[in-house]
């Protein structure tokens, strides 16, 4: 096993990293690292669409660790390029299948949307190459049917969903809560994943509605159907900025002081909280990271991205960020996509911003998932850690 990984704190070198936004790949004739003893990482995130935003903080989570590493993994220098995985898959499936078919790319890290994700795994299967999926929470991704060639550093939709699902029917006693969220991949899963584990727990669905993704800027019609039904909580996924309209209309609409609001901690992550403000007071959402989290590693995190960042992280950023920390140790291994994956084997624990973790049997994390509730304090929005959430047993 390795050591696990201590967090140094070499903040302001400058980059010395390519950054080719969204076009494809220059193209430089090579088979990939090794040779000179460098390797070459794509980049695969939004920079487009509701997702743009998660693209960034994940941009600048994966920059941050190769700063801190002198721009190496596994000691050799990277060359990074960043594609643009646009609004969805029918962007991100041909971006990111062109990748997988460009020799002179080593590994593949990104990937915002399950769809996007689900659509690219035969192809990083057939290539032979690593994809280190650093969002996109499809269920079966990592699974028993899952490719050796595609890792996840991030979370599955099922898990986040179906921690909060026991502690909403404990605080709703026996009334009806009703699911809202975006109709694709995500979506269901999120809202299938917390059904299981409220009903489980003796909860009652009053109602779902699925919203036509990236294409809703009037929720309206909607929250209306959702307060006809008069339910005693609203449980939602969004992220991005369709989670800045959802939030702000269901405040506007007056649900804010009517129902009780919960929801996956994308709802309330980041730049989305910000723009939401007040309209998130007092939501409560599962999530693996909060900015707010108290462990000496986060603390160190946090001024480090505040320093480059003047924001602070979140958890698309440290999703991003502990790519870096796998793609590091699994690269020392050297850069076929072979010795990769038996690098990525032999990952240790990760002493990462969200608390330690490691892979599980499935190539995604074995982690902590937290309560939080959004609060303001010093001025700021913020993502108050209440509790640590136990995972329904499946
Ligand atoms: C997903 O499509 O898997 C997804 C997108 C945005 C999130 C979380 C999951 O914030």
């Amino acid at each position: 096993m390795r050591a696990t990984r201590s967090l140094p704190l070499a903040l302001t070198m400058t980059f010395a990293l390519t950054a080719c936004g969204g076009s494809a790949l220059s193209g430089d004739g090579g088979d990939g690292g090794g040779d000179d003893g460098s390797v070459k990482i794509a980049l695969l995130v939004p920079q487009s669409g509701v997702y743009a935003p998660l693209g960034k903080d994940m941009e600048a989570g994966f920059r941050l660790f190769l700063e801190e590493n002198e721009d190496q993994l596994g000691g050799k220098d990277v060359e990074l390029t960043v594609v643009d995985e646009g609004a969805g898959p029918e962007d991100g499936v041909p971006a990111g299948t062109k990748l997988a078919q460009d020799d002179s790319v080593d590994a593949v890290v990104g990937v915002v949307n399950s769809a996007t994700a689900l659509g690219l795994t035969d192809a990083f299967d057939e290539a032979k190459k690593p994809l280190i999926i650093a969002n996109a929470g499809a269920d079966s991704i990592t699974g028993e049917e899952s490719s050796k060639y595609v890792w996840r550093t991030s979370f599955s939709n099922g898990e986040v969903g179906g921690a909060i699902g026991k502690h909403v029917a404990e605080e709703v006693g026996d009334g009806k809560v009703y699911l809202v969220g975006p109709d694709y991949a995500a979506g269901e899963e999120f809202l299938a994943g917390f059904k299981k584990s409220f009903e489980g727990a003796g909860g009652q669905v009053a109602g779902t509605q699925m919203t036509p993704f990236g294409k809703t800027t009037n929720f309206q019609p909607y929250l209306q159907k959702v307060r006809n039904a008069k339910p005693k909580a609203v449980f939602a996924f969004y992220a991005g900025s369709e989670a800045v309209t959802f939030v702000k209309q269901y405040d506007k609409l007056g649900l804010h002081d009517e129902i009780p609001f919960y929801g996956t901690g994308f709802l309330t992550e980041g730049g989305a909280l910000k723009a939401q403000g007040k309209s998130a007071e007092g939501i409560f959402t599962s999530l693996h990271y909060s900015s707010a989290l108290d462990n000496e590693t986060n603390t160190d995190f946090v001024a480090a991205y505040e320093e480059g960042n003047e924001v602070p992280p979140t958890t698309y950023s440290v999703q991003a960020y502990d790519a870096g920390q796998v793609l590091d140790g699994a690269l020392e291994e050297g850069t076929s996509g072979d010795d990769i994956v038996a690098g990525l084997k032999d990952t240790g624990e990760i002493d990462s911003p969200r608390g330690p973790w490691s892979f599980s049997d499935n190539q995604g994390p074995d982690q902590t998932y937290y309560l939080r509730k959004v609060e303001q304090q010093d001025g700021a929005w913020t993502n108050a850690v209440e509790d640590e959430l136990t995972q329904p047993s499946s």
